[in-house]
């Protein structure tokens, strides 16, 4: 009994090990917008706005692109902070407070503005949002709460910000709409450019500590696999099933992400700037699912409109055509071919809090800050 307690009351002590920040500021996409887009565009009728987008946790459509919370919830969460509110309130009123943290986030944004990629015939469907805008959203409300930057400085030296994940989306828009890989390769430096520009402005206004994500394996995607399905076996990894020459892309973008953060790193060195190994925190998923109770086919979404994948963009989930629905989002990595469950969410999270996937850990970085 006496054993029973003390390693209960070690289980719940554990979560408190992050309480050094006193809130989160994200910017980002779909991976961590908590209601962004659905509180700005109530009349529009996007998928995940429907059934059974939130049936897990929250029992309703929340906004959020999975069946639960985000990477960015289970992060909060830990931290023993509310989850992230939306900036973007409901009727369009903006926050101005940061207190347990703002959420800058928007489905479908990008890291380069909508015009410019348009220019480059990339379109957006969803919102052009992108991660400047997200920034003057920022800084307009950062006016607000400081006035000085010494003030500014104190009240952002406790906050996490949390830069992304971001850029997914310049990539998708361009490949799923017909852009050739050589061609969007071409994008990655600009992709980079955009979130180190953003980053140093955020250090500018007093962001002491950043975590950067990469992006994932894209080539495990079900909507990935069903676009650039092919008879010819060697593209596929045969441990996974996953498209070799897409995970390679989502590569590429890391490391001309990892180079900028060292050089970002050498010029601000008070600065805590952590790397978020999103590729391999998602990719372990793949490599081992037993491990992690992915016991459903990995590359199959949860939640879509049939096919080998589980995916067609003719019928994706939450439309009237979606006609397949696991039973157990649980036992699936992908919930709509596009976006992961909130179990797969809750591993990644794990991966990074646990700092196997944050460079430096994430972990001794806090308890250095005690
Ligand atoms: C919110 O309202 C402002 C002013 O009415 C408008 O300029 C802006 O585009 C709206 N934002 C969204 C995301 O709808
Ligand atoms: C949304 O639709 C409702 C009812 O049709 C309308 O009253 C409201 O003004 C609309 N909101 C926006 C932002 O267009
Ligand atoms: C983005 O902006 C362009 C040009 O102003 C507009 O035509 C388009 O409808 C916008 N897209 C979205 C999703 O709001
Ligand atoms: C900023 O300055 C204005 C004018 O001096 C003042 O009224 C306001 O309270 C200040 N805001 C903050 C957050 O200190
Ligand atoms: C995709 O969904 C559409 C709309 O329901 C359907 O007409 C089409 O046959 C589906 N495609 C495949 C490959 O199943
Ligand atoms: C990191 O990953 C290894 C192997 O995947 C695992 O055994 C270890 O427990 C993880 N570290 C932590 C702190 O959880």
């Amino acid at each position: 009994m006496t054993l029973l307690l003390l390693m209960m009351s070690v289980v719940t002590f554990i979560p408190q090990a992050l309480g050094c920040y006193s809130s989160i500021i994200s910017f980002g996409d779909s991976i961590a917008d908590t209601g962004n887009l659905y509180n700005s565009s109530p009349n529009k009728s996007f998928d995940f706005f429907f059934p059974p987008y939130g049936e897990t946790y929250f029992h309703r459509p929340v906004g959020r692109c999975s069946d639960g919370r985000l990477i960015i919830d289970f992060i909060a969460e830990y931290m023993g902070l509310p989850l992230v509110q939306p900036y973007l309130e409901s009727h369009n009123q903006t926050v101005h407070n940061i207190e347990g943290g703002v959420n800058f986030a928007v489905v479908g944004s990008t890291a380069l503005d909508a015009t410019f990629l348009e220019e480059m015939g990339v379109y957006n469907d969803i919102t052009n949002n992108s991660l400047r805008i997200q920034l003057d959203w920022f800084q307009e409300m950062l006016s607000f709460l400081c006035n000085t930057s010494s003030d500014c400085n104190k009240l952002l030296s406790s906050s996490l910000v949390l830069m992304g994940e971001i850029g997914g989306n310049d990539y998708n828009n361009a490949l799923l709409g017909g852009k050739s890989i050589e061609t969007v390769e071409k994008y990655v430096p600009l992709v980079i450019e955009a979130i180190a520009s953003t980053i140093n402005e955020l250090i500018a206004f007093g962001a002491s500590t950043l975590v950067v994500p990469g992006n994932f394996p894209i080539g495990c995607i079900p909507a990935y696999l069903t676009t650039y399905e092919t008879s010819d076996e060697s593209e596929y990894d045969p441990l996974t099933g996953c498209l070799n020459w897409l995970n390679k892309f989502s590569e590429y973008h890391n490391e001309l992400l990892q180079r900028e953060l060292s050089r970002i790193r050498s010029l601000h060195p008070y600065v805590n700037v952590i790397y978020a190994d999103y590729y391999n925190a998602m990719l372990q998923l793949f490599q081992s699912p037993d491990q992690f109770g992915f016991t459903g086919e990995t590359t199959k979404a949860c939640c879509g409109g049939g096919g080998p994948y589980n995916y067609n963009s003719s019928a994706l989930c939450g439309s009237p055509e979606a006609n397949v629905l696991c039973e157990n989002p649980a036992q699936f990595i992908s919930w709509d071919g596009v976006h992961s469950t909130e179990a797969a969410y809750r591993w990644i999270a794990k991966g990074l809090l646990n700092g196997n996937y944050t460079v430096p850990q994430i972990s001794t970085l806090c308890v250095s800050q005690l």
